[in-house]
Order: structure tokens, then C-alpha cells, then sequence
């Protein structure tokens, strides 16, 4: 017998994240035009597109980092849902930032403290939030770096010691030590040897399963974009010029910009 299809889960459930109108110039550039998206629980959503198409700026807005020039960003999370995100005060953002958001940047010294320890990287994030007990804190970034697949026996080393692939495995622990409602990934694993950036990918994929994390990447590699995405969103010069199951998208592509960019990579 043939299983079952999976529900229409997508028809069913609420957003997690609801994105309308995402604005952005820089100057006379214009990073982001009228971006709206939205991810699901649990969803790995991708986001393509060349260099220079407003991918990082997106990921900035999103983890209400930068403010915008105009949109509208709720995320289901204790105490802002139904609130939009880019009208709290600097207060509220960064609660809801060290909380429920977690960030992975391509370049680690965007993300960590190169010249502090792995666990201290890690430690700082809970510090944020507010917790204050040295050994839950010792014991909590053990743990979240411990499911990142970091080596413990170098839990007090500095990532500038760090190999790209430990520095990049340190900066998840630090974005999911607090169990956010949302991880960003920018570029992840762009960078690293092929062989390093399929175990970071295996990790990645299994604290996806396992927690059922929503995220939402970006990747010029569509093969990252091919392992980890649900759905993907195509961006050029700001816009989103073309989104759907991953599949579909990058195997029957509509929009010449999607057609090209899969060709490429071919
Ligand atoms: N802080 C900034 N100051 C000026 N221009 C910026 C800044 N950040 C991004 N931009 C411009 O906005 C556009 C989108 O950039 P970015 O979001 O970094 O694209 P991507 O991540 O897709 O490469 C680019 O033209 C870039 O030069
Ligand atoms: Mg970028």
C-alpha cells in the first residue's frame, strides 16, 4: 500500500513568522522593495539569490537588528505575538532578539567573540537573558554546544584558535542555547571544505528534525539549498521574483532570473 500523503500542513497551521512590505534603501540603493514572506512551524525556508540581491539585509531586518524603512513583522513568540516587531522600543527588540532569535553568520567574527572562550561565546547569550548562576550556566553552554557536535575537550578555547567548521558549530550552540523560535543562517557554511560543510549540514539537518526548528538560510549554493530547504524564495535587486517548494522551484524554475541562477550551478 502506498503511505499516506503527508497533510497540506501548510494550509493548515499559523505562521510563525509573517514578514509584509520589508523596506530598505541605502542612500539610492535599494536593498529590500516590498519583501513579504512567511515560515511556517518547523519549516526550513531557503533564500537564493546573487550577490548583492539583499539577502544579508533581509536576515538584519528580521532579527530586528536594523530597522527598516517600512514593513510589518510579527512572530509567534510569549508576550509580541500579533504585535508588529519593528515598532517595539530598543528594549523589547533586543528581548525579543537574545530570546527568540537565534543568528548564524558566514563570517564568525560577525557572530562571536574570537579572542573569549567557545563555552564563554556561549555563556554570553544566557547572560543576556538574564540568567546569572554560574554553574547552570557552565552546564547549559556545555550542553547547547555538545548538540552542535562541538568537542568538548576544547570547550575553553578561544574560536580564534578554531578551525572555520568548530568556529561556525560554536556560533550555532550560541544560537540555540536559549531553544529560539527562529534561527537565521546567513551563508553558513559558505567558506568551509566540502567535506567540513557536509558534517556542519548533517548537524544542521538533525537539530532541524529533532527540534523542529523553524530557520530561514541563505546560500548562493543550491545544494545546500537542496538538502535543508522545504521551500525556497528567490530574491534579485530586493525583490522575491519567484518562491515554492524547492523541488519544484529548482527543478522546473519559471522566472529566466530562477532559470539562470540553476543553470549556473549546474
Ligand atoms: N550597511 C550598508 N550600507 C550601504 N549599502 C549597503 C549596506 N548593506 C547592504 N548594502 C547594499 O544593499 C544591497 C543588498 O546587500 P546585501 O543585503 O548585503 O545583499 P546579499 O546579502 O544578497 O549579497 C547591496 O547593493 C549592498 O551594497
Ligand atoms: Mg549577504
Amino acid at each position: 500500500m502506498e503511505a499516506a500523503l503527508e497533510p497540506p500542513r501548510l494550509e493548515h497551521q499559523q505562521p510563525v513568522l509573517r514578514a509584509m512590505g520589508l523596506q530598505k534603501s541605502y542612500g539610492r540603493v535599494t536593498a529590500l522593495a516590498q519583501v513579504s514572506l512567511a515560515l511556517y512551524p518547523g519549516e526550513v525556508l531557503g533564500v537564493v539569490g546573487e550577490s548583492g540581491s539583499g539577502k544579508s539585509t533581509l536576515l538584519r531586518l528580521l532579527n530586528l537588528q536594523e530597522p527598516p524603512d517600512g514593513g510589518d513583522y510579527r512572530l509567534e513568540v510569549p508576550g509580541y505575538a500579533g504585535q508588529n516587531l519593528f515598532a517595539l522600543d530598543r528594549y523589547q527588540a533586543r528581548q525579543v532578539r537574545v530570546r527568540h532569535i537565534g543568528i548564524v553568520y558566514q563570517n564568525p567574527h560577525q557572530g562571536l567573540r574570537m579572542q573569549h572562550t567557545a563555552s564563554g561565546n556561549v555563556a554570553e547569550r544566557l547572560i543576556l537573558a538574564g540568567e546569572r548562576r554560574f554553574g547552570w550556566l557552565r552546564r547549559a553552554a556545555r550542553e547547547a554546544l555538545q548538540a552542535s557536535e562541538f568537542p568538548l575537550e576544547r570547550l575553553d578555547e578561544a574560536p580564534l584558535r578554531l578551525s572555520g567548521g568548530m568556529q561556525q558549530r560554536v556560533q550555532l550552540a550560541k544560537a540555540l542555547a536559549l531553544q529560539p523560535t527562529l534561527l537565521l543562517l546567513d551563508e553558513p557554511t559558505t567558506g568551509l571544505d566540502v567535506s567540513v560543510q557536509a558534517l556542519v549540514l548533517d548537524t544542521l539537518k538533525r537539530l532541524q528534525r529533532e527540534r523542529g526548528i523553524s530557520m530561514l538560510i541563505v546560500s548562493h549554493d543550491l545544494g545546500v539549498i537542496r538538502t535543508l530547504a522545504d521551500r525556497v524564495l528567490v530574491m534579485r535587486a530586493g525583490r522575491v521574483v519567484e518562491q515554492g517548494l524547492t523541488d519544484q522551484v529548482l527543478e522546473d524554475p519559471q522566472h529566466p532570473y530562477t532559470q539562470q541562477l540553476v543553470h549556473a550551478k549546474l
